[in-house]
């Protein structure tokens, strides 16, 4: 190989990977779904949850493509569509009254519920010069028809049977409290599922009586290396970077790649329209 091939053949595999990673993988949604057994309650049918987390609109993740995502995420035919937070990257470089209207796409089809992250206003969001409490979002989620749990919980009845869903508030956001999001919860109507952004949040509901966590926060990642993993996930429990993982007591923690991603970018870790169904 001549000194001149090898350049030119580098500098187009560089450019390649970059393309790759910046224009291709980013909107490669992946649709996944996984089985869950509930010991506690009884349902109907098999419950079918569409499981989005981490949207991120912002200048990298422009509403045609959460549109896009929200539409094929339907096609699994949720009973219930539950989001697990950052709807946005940071205060600016999206349109609230067009995410409204993207939103309710989900509203109309299945009752939606959320819980928040720490890109959606509060002590982490501040700290970056963003916004200094979640309102803003919380509005734009209210207003398409969403209904925001933050440090509550709701009995939600579908034709599929009920479910209790408890959210928490942001751990990094200091806004994450077990106790008062578990008060009043019933211990033996139905199966108790918690949202709950970050999954090192859970440290603060141990001894709560959920039986699945939904999460997000980590985008898998966002790079994957082969044989490696991801070099860098921000969490202290690696053990719920993603997928569906056992916790103590027979329960489950599931962690998506989410929908959005933060710079632009993603390697070997497409985003993912999480589709879970309880037994
Ligand atoms: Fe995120």
């Amino acid at each position: 190989m001549t000194r001149r091939n090898f350049f030119f053949g580098t500098a187009g595999a560089g450019v390649g990977s970059y393309s790759y990673a910046y224009y291709f993988e980013p909107s490669w949604l992946e649709a996944t779904e996984k089985q869950v057994a509930i010991a506690r309650g009884r349902l109907r049918r098999p419950f079918r949850i569409l499981h989005l987390s981490d949207l991120h609109a912002s200048e990298y993740i422009p509403m045609r493509y959460l549109v896009e995502a929200f539409e094929k995420g339907l096609a699994a035919k949720p009973d219930l569509i539950c989001l697990t937070g950052d709807y946005i990257t940071s205060d600016r470089d999206f349109d609230a009254a067009a995410y409204v209207q993207a939103l309710k796409r989900l509203t109309s089809a299945a009752p939606t519920y959320a819980a928040l992250g720490n890109h959606d206003g509060g002590d982490w969001a501040a700290r970056a010069g963003w916004y200094p409490t979640p309102d803003p979002v919380i509005q734009i989620l209210e207003k398409a028809g969403v209904t925001v749990l933050r440090n509550r919980n709701e009995q939600v009845a579908t034709t599929a049977g009920a479910v209790h869903l408890v959210g928490l508030g942001d751990w990094w956001s200091n806004d994450c409290h077990g106790a008062r999001a578990f008060e009043g919860v019933p211990l033996e109507e139905s199966p108790i599922i918690c949202l709950n952004h970050n999954p090192d949040g859970k440290e603060e509901c141990l001894q709560a009586p959920w039986e699945l966590m939904l999460c997000g926060h980590t985008h898998g990642g966002q790079v994957m290396v082969p044989f490696y993993g991801p070099p860098r996930i921000p969490i202290i429990d690696k053990r719920y970077a993603h997928g569906l993982n056992p916790f103590d007591g027979g329960r489950w923690i599931h962690t998506t790649r989410g929908v959005g991603n933060i710079l632009g970018f993603r390697i070997n870790c497409r985003p993912e329209l999480s589709t879970l169904v309880l037994t």
